[in-house]
């Protein structure tokens, strides 16, 4: 199967762009990364956007939830991701207690996301209660992201990873949240895990893009946890998730080959070995020899 590859070099994707994309009705694509060779390929296959989502810690750094991540850990991944990705437009998650103590603290910590993160954007999970830091952000000239729906940093306030939206009350409180970030500035929101209907209804009042993530097909773009599209995270599958591969099992495949390979004797094989010319070679094994004598 051929990879989709870009031929010349194109523009800088920027948070204009996706609201120029939704307006003409095309439809916006954007996956997480977390390292510079993910960033590299994504970048080479024409993604819009890259999100270093916090869910980070679960996929990488093997917590059980996105809770623990720090400032530092997503800076560390900002970083690599930046060196990788040029062309879409990098957007970083900011993690647990980065922006829910104060706006300043909101104000300091989005900063460092574009100062030593290399970020163009960042994101933050809640609704209307997040309005002051998420207006402190923008104030500051920072492009901002809103997430709503199932939002894992308040995993333990929601009882669980579930999808959200599904009572009536509940699908209302959702569009009043999507509105009020539009209101406040957002350039595009993330839903996750709400009916598809909610999905559609909240993309079609809103100007600005949502990227939808277990939300439908009438979001104005998806993403997904590339771990997941790719097969690589072993402990669960949401529902929504569509895997285009296998890479854990690819990966077990490749380290028992070259496991039985080294075993065997197998590996390193000539090809992978370095030879000495005959003559130094001679040389060398007479000093070693009146060395050993001496
Ligand atoms: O952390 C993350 O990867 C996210 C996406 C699931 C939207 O927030």
């Amino acid at each position: 199967m051929s990879t989709p590859t870009l031929d010349r070099q194109p523009a800088k994707v920027t948070t204009l762009a996706l609201r120029r994309k939704k307006a003409a009705g095309e439809r916006i694509s954007m996956l997480t990364a977390y390292d510079y060779p993910t960033a590299l390929a994504l970048d080479q296959a024409g993604i819009d956007s890259i999100l270093v989502g916090d869910s980070l810690g679960m996929v990488v750094l093997g917590y059980a939830n996105t809770l623990p991540v720090t400032m530092e850990e997503m800076l560390h991944h900002c970083r690599a991701v930046a060196r990788g990705a040029t062309r879409p437009l990098l957007i970083g998650d900011m993690p647990f207690l980065s922006y829910q103590v104060s706006p300043e603290e909101a104000v300091r910590n989005a900063g460092r996301f574009l100062q030593q993160g290399g970020m163009d954007a960042v994101k933050v999970e809640g609704g209307r209660e997040r309005i002051p830091a998420i207006e402190a952000i923008l104030r500051a000239g920072i492009p901002l992201m809103g997430h709503i729906g199932l939002t894992p940093q308040s995993v333990h306030q929601l009882g669980g990873f579930r999808a959200q939206g599904r009572t009536a009350q509940a699908a209302v409180g959702l569009l009043r949240d999507a509105v009020a970030l539009e209101e406040a500035g957002c350039f595009a929101i993330v839903l996750e895990s709400i009916p598809q209907e909610l999905g559609e209804e909240i993309s079609r009042r809103l100007t600005i893009p949502t990227i939808g993530i277990g939300a439908g097909a009438g979001c104005d773009g998806q993403v997904l946890v590339t771990h997941d599209l790719l097969g690589l995270f072993e402990r669960f599958t949401p529902r929504f998730v569509k895997q285009y591969a296998d890479l854990h099992g690819e990966m077990r495949r490749a380290f028992a080959a070259y496991k039985l390979d080294v075993e065997a004797g197998q590996f390193p094989a000539a090809e992978h070995s370095l030879a000495m010319d005959e003559d130094e070679w001679r040389s060398a094994r007479k000093a070693m020899r009146s060395e050993a004598a001496a």
